[in-house]
């Protein structure tokens, strides 16, 4: 028998490297709004908090001091409108890893399945959390209402499927997921459904949900400070829901000593009780974001206010369909969403991400992320008026 070897994929942000180098080589400045990491300052509450005394000698728990557990679900009641008991909630070292692991840590529980169900268009760990541990990823595309259309899933993959993730607000179409049917689809079939809910306060408070009110039952949400609080560097997020897989879950992160720095815990606690600093910063972000629309209705593009979220999921030119480079390629290595990129940093000066780092579905698109200062985005606004890109 011939076992395939892994074939580790080249990181998604490492490809821009080329166009930020020649950027570089000719002398220009590219603003990065390519990566949803924060430039925004964390509250002083949170950075005076680092300095706990007495949280450093000791090892801290895996699953989350009581204090940061119970600031994670006074933080779900007060925001969400949920309520979940301690235990049925446990810390995770930012949500990236847990997104990354928990295909392997539920094929654990129910060896029998291997399939992992995602969104088509998505954040690209959901897709890897499979593959590195040698299990399958199912993209599942988008309906006309733009939730994840379930009756396009093979029979085969539904039989097969260990876990569901759904994101809402998405990174990167900005777009609300319906929870009432991703839950139904998934206790239907027995599917753990996990929703990713790590953008869930930048969105209006009529859209603000989380599936724990759809039930408990199989179901887990996860939360992250990493947007809410302008604190990626921290790393913390919480997973909470389904009592019975919390635990086993939060056994399975204890035996390999996943566990959040004592001293970020006590930082997690701070962050965790504010809201009215993540109200201020949806306000900064759409700011930018209507800003950036503005900017590339001035080229000719056209772009629309995410429902939720800090990202633009904008469309590339039609023009790009007959670009030589793209028909050159036969438009296998290279895509109207890569053309896009490579133009807006040589003339515009800002650098974002092709949209095929999302899935192939996304091939035609670029996401921006509205993460840098108005005068950075006033620079990039210059550039491209200086420059001749233009799909007027
Ligand atoms: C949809 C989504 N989920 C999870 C994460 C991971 O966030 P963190 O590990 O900082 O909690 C990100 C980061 O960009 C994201 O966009």
């Amino acid at each position: 028998m011939t076992v395939d070897k892994f074939q580790l994929p080249p990181y998604p942000h490492d490809k821009l490297r080329r166009i930020t180098l020649s950027a570089k080589e000719q002398g220009r400045q590219v603003v990065d709004l390519s990566i949803g990491t924060p430039c925004d300052p964390p509250s002083d509450r949170v950075t005076k908090a680092l300095l706990t005394p007495n949280v450093i000698n000791g090892y801290p728990p895996s699953i989350g001091t009581s204090d940061l557990r119970n600031a994670a679900r006074q933080m779900l009641e007060r925001r969400f409108s949920v309520r979940v008991e301690e235990s049925e909630l446990a810390m995770c070292v930012g949500t990236k890893e847990f997104v990354a692991s928990l295909p392997h840590f539920l094929h654990l529980k129910s060896p029998g399945k291997d399939t992992v169900l995602y969104p088509a268009v998505s954040y690209p760990t959901y897709a890897m959390g499979a593959h590195t541990f040698g299990l399958r990823a199912v993209p599942v595309p988008p309906g006309v209402n733009g939730s994840m259309d379930f009756s396009a899933i093979d029979k085969e993959d539904i039989d097969r499927a260990l876990l569901l993730w759904v994101n809402t607000p998405a990174n990167p179409t900005g777009e609300i997921e319906d929870l009432v049917a991703a839950a139904k689809f998934a206790a239907d079939y027995g599917i753990t459904l996990c929703s990713d809910e790590c953008y869930g306060e930048f969105t209006s408070p009529l859209e603000r949900k989380s599936v724990l009110s759809c039930g408990k039952d199989n179901i887990l949400a996860l939360h992250s400070l990493s947007k809410r609080s302008n604190a990626a560097g921290l790393r913390v997020g919480f997973y909470a829901g389904d009592g019975e897989l919390v635990h086993f879950l939060q056994e399975i992160r204890k035996h390999l000593g996943l566990m959040i720095p004592g001293p970020i815990q006590a930082a997690g606690v701070e962050a965790f009780a504010e809201d009215e600093a993540v109200d201020r910063q949806w306000g900064i972000y759409k700011d930018r974001l209507s800003y950036l629309i503005d900017m590339l209705d001035g080229i000719g593009v056209k772009a629309t206010m995410p429902k939720g979220g800090f990202y633009l999921w904008v469309k590339s030119p039609e023009s790009y369909q007959k670009d030589p480079r793209l028909i050159k390629n036969g438009g296998k290595t290279e895509n109207s969403g890569w053309l896009f990129t490579e133009d807006l940093a040589k003339h515009g000066a800002m650098l974002v991400s092709p949209g095929d780092f999302y899935g192939q579905l996304g091939a035609d698109h670029i996401r921006i992320a509205a993460v840098q200062p108005l005068e950075k985005l006033e620079l990039i606004k210059s550039e491209l008026e200086k420059s001749k890109l233009s799909f007027l």
